[in-house]
Parts: C-alpha cells; structure tokens; sequence
C-alpha cells in the first residue's frame, strides 16, 4: 500500500471521527441546525416540518400504527374523494390534509397543506409547532415532556393540552362530537373521567422510539367507525320475549358521544323479518328504527342520533306482528353510505339474533 492510499485513509478517519464529534456535540447541546440522520442522509430540520415520512426511522412503531389509520387515509380514502369530485371541493382540504393545528391555535379549524396531501392528517397535523406559532419563530413538537433538539431533529416541548380533547376539536367539532362529549359524565374531572385519547388512542406496552424500552404508550391506530369490535364496546343491545311481545333495545353505553357521532353519511339501521315455524319469511324485512343525522338538505328526516347513556326500544306486542309469526329474525346493521343499495363494503353487520315467539 502506498504512502498516499495509507495518507488517505487517516485523513478519511479522521474525518469520520470528526463528524461523529461534531454530531455527538450537536445532540448534548440539543443543537437544532445540525440535522439527524435518517436513512444514512443527514435532514435538516426545515425537511423536517413538511415531511412527515422522516419520523419513520426513528419512531417505527407509531409510524405504522398512524399508516393504518383513518387519519393517515384522510386525504386519498376513495369515499372522501368520491364526495369531494377528487378534491376539487377545497372544503375538505382543511381537514383532510391539515397544515398543523398550532399554526392557528386550537380554538380554529386548521388551513389547507399543500405539500404531501397523501399523507393525510400527518404526525405534523398533531404534533409540530410551526416556528409562524412560536414567539423565537423556531419550529418545535409538541410532546409530554421536553427533550433537547438531538433527540428527534427537533426540540421536543411539554404540551399539555396535546392529550385533551382540544387538540382533536380543530377538526372533530364539525358536527359536534366535542360539545357532545362536553355533556358527558366523561368530561367531568374524578373517577368518570375520559378523554378522546383514553377511549380512541389504547394504552400498552411498546417501544415508542427506536432503541427505546418498552413502555406504557398511546396506540396511534385510533379506531372508529370501521372497527366492529370497537363499535360494539359501546353498545349493550336487547332482542328478546316479553309476554308475548318482541323487546329490541339499544343503549348507548360506553361511546362518549352520540352513537354514531360526526359523518352524516353514516346510518345504522335496526330491522326485523318475521318468520313461519320453518323459518320462511313472511314478508318483506321490516325496518324499526335508523340512527342517523341527515344532511342540511335532506326533507322530512329527524336526527335520530343516540346520546350517550340513553336508550331507544321499541316493543311489538302480539297483536302488531303477521299472523302466524313463529319468529322474529331481528339484526343491526353499520352503513357508511345510507343510500340504496348499499355496497357491501360500505355496510356490515353488528348484531343478529333470532327470538322464539308463542
Ligand atoms: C433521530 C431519531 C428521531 C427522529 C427523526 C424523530 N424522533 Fe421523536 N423521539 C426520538 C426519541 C429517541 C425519543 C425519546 C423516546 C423515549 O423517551 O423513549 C423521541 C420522542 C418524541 C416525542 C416525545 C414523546 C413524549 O414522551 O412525549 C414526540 C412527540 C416525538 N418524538 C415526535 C416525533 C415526530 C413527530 C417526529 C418527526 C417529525 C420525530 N419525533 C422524529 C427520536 C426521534
Ligand atoms: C387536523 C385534523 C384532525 C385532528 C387534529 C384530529 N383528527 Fe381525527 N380525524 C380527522 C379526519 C379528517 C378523519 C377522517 C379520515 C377519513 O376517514 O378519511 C379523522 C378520523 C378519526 C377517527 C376514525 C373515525 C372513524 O370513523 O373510523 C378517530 C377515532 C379520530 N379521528 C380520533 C381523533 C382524536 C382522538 C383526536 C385528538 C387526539 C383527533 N382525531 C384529532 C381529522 C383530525
Ligand atoms: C372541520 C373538519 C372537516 C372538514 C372541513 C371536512 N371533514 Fe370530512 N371528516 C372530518 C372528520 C373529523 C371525519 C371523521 C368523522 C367520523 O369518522 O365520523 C371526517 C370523515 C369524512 C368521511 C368519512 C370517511 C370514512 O371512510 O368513513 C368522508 C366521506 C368525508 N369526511 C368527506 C368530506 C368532504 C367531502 C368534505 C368537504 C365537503 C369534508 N369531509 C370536509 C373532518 C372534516
Ligand atoms: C391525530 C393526532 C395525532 C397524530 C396524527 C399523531 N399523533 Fe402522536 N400523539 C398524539 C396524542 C394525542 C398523543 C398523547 C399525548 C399525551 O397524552 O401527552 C401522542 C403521543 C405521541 C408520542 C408519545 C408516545 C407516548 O405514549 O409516550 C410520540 C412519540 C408520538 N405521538 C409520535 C407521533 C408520530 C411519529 C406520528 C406520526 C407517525 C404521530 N405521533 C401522529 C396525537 C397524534
Ligand atoms: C368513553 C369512551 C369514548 C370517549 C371519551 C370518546 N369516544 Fe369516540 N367513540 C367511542 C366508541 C366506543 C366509538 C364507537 C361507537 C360509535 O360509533 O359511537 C366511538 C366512535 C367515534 C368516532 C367514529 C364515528 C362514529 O360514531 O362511528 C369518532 C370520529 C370519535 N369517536 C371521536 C371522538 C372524539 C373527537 C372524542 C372526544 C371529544 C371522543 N370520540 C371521545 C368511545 C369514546
């Protein structure tokens, strides 16, 4: 090997060590110009505030909770494009492919972003302080407690309302779901207390930073309207005798809101078919009730929405059901477009029960 390869290669460690320094130097005094490293390429923290791809590396597992949910689909979820002509309604920019909350404050709907709409209502959406909101115009990230600008690229600041239902209401207050929870043993402080984050975001063990340990944490999938299961935790639901009547109840137990609360697109409907002894129907399906709040538009349809802790039942004594009824097959079903016929992806079924009748 020769002197000048030999010269080379010092010079080139010296070098790595050098940025290595530097970089180790940057991270203790939380110096925020410096950039991460992300993918072996070093971000400067500007790239940091429109992309909210580069908290990937670092943050796996909160990435991929956030990429399965409804607030990262918010902008390209084909039923939003549908009811938007593709966006050419720039209503539903604002929301479905929000700038950050804080620009404007919590108390205001946020503006439209017009760089990576695909990526929905991004970890920016929620979690960055653009430096137009912060009085040294440096933009931070709003967390639960403070960590130094090495830590993610970007300082870390103690937001306390970030867990609260402000920081959903920006958004979420469109048809009220806020002002609903507001009424709500929920949101009053003690024992009954819950916020959107306590139902929405579950907490359990995991690793909420690359080489963190595992730690009680808040799940960012945050389930809704398209998780059965979690429709169903709301829910205590009847369908029984009673002398000779047939019972069906539902009592919004534990959602803390209306069921369903928000997208007026949504219907949930309860029906019944009466049945001969051989279980052959008599009849068309007969519809009891539908939850739903229609359109501004739509004529002669009440809001029939369920607040919480309330129940709606309906009793159908002998004497109203078809002669000969044997059995009454009563079932619930979620609609996510209430308008005939519904596609079965917009459309499953929640409860189904077949009672015996004398
Ligand atoms: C270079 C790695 C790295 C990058 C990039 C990064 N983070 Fe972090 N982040 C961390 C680490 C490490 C922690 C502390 C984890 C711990 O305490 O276990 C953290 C903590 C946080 C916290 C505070 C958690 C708390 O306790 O309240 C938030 C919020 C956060 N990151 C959001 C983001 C967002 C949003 C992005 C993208 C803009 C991002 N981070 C990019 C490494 C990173
Ligand atoms: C910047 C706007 C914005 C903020 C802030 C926001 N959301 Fe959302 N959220 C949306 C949009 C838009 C959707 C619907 C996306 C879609 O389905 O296309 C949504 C969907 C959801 C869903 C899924 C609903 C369903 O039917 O499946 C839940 C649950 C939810 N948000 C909870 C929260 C909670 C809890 C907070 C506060 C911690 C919050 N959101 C903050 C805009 C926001
Ligand atoms: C103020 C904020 C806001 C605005 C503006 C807004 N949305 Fe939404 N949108 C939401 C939130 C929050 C949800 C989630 C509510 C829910 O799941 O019940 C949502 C959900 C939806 C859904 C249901 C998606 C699904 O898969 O279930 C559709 C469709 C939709 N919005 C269409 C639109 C259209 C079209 C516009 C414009 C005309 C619009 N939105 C404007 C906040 C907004
Ligand atoms: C809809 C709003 C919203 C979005 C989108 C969002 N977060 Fe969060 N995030 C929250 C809330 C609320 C908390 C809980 C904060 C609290 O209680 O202090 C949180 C907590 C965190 C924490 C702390 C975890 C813990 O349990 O200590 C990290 C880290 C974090 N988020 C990173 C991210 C990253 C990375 C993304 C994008 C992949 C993201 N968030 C997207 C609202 C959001
Ligand atoms: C006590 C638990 C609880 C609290 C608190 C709570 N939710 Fe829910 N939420 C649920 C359950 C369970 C469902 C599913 C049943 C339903 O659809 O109402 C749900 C459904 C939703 C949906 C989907 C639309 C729908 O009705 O299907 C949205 C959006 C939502 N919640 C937003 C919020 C927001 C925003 C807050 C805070 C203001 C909040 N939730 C507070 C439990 C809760």
């Amino acid at each position: 090997m020769s002197w000048r390869v030999l010269l080379a290669i010092t010079l080139l460690g010296a070098f790595v060590a050098a940025i290595a320094f530097l970089d180790q130097g940057a991270a203790e005094r939380g110096d925020a110009g410096y950039g991460v490293p992300i993918n072996g390429e070093r971000i400067p923290p500007a790239a940091m505030t429109v992309d909210a791809t580069t908290c990937q590396e670092c943050h796996p597992e909160i990435y991929a909770q956030w990429a399965s949910s409804q607030h990262h689909h918010a902008y390209l979820n084909p039923d939003v494009r549908e009811t938007s002509a593709d966006h050419t309604n720039q209503n539903c920019i604002p929301c479905h492919a929000p700038r950050p909350v804080f620009e404007l404050g919590l108390e205001s709907m946020p503006r439209s972003r017009s760089t990576h709409r695909e990526q929905g209502v991004s970890c920016l959406s929620c979690h960055l302080i653009p430096g137009s909101a912060a009085a040294d115009g440096q933009p931070r990230l709003a967390g639960s407690r403070d960590l130094p600008a090495g830590t993610c690229g970007l300082p870390v600041v103690k937001t306390p309302s970030l867990g609260t239902y402000r920081s959903c209401e920006p958004c979420h207050n469109q048809h009220e779901t806020t002002n609903q929870w507001k009424e709500t043993a929920y949101a009053s402080e003690g024992p009954a207390f819950r916020s959107c984050a306590d139902c929405h975001m579950e907490r359990r063990e995991f690793s909420i930073a690359k080489g963190s340990a595992p730690r009680l944490a808040w799940d960012h999938k945050m389930p809704g309207s398209h998780a059965r299961e979690f429709i169903l935790s709301a829910l205590d639901i009847e369908a029984r005798l009673d002398g000779s009547s047939l019972y069906v109840a539902v009592t919004n137990a534990r959602a803390g809101h209306h069921f369903p609360t928000e997208e007026r697109s949504r219907a949930v409907d309860v029906k019944v078919e009466w049945q001969d002894a051989e279980g052959r129907a008599l009849g068309e399906p007969q519809q009891l009730y539908r939850f739903r709040d229609p359109y501004r538009g739509e004529q002669g349809i009440t809001r029939t929405l369920l607040p919480h802790g309330q129940t709606w039942s309906q009793t159908i004594e002998k004497g109203a059901q078809p002669a000969g009824a044997k059995k009454a097959r009563v079932w619930i079903d979620y609609l996510r477009k209430p308008y005939e016929p519904v596609p079965d992806t917009h459309r499953f079924r929640l409860f189904e029960r077949t009672v015996e009748l004398p």
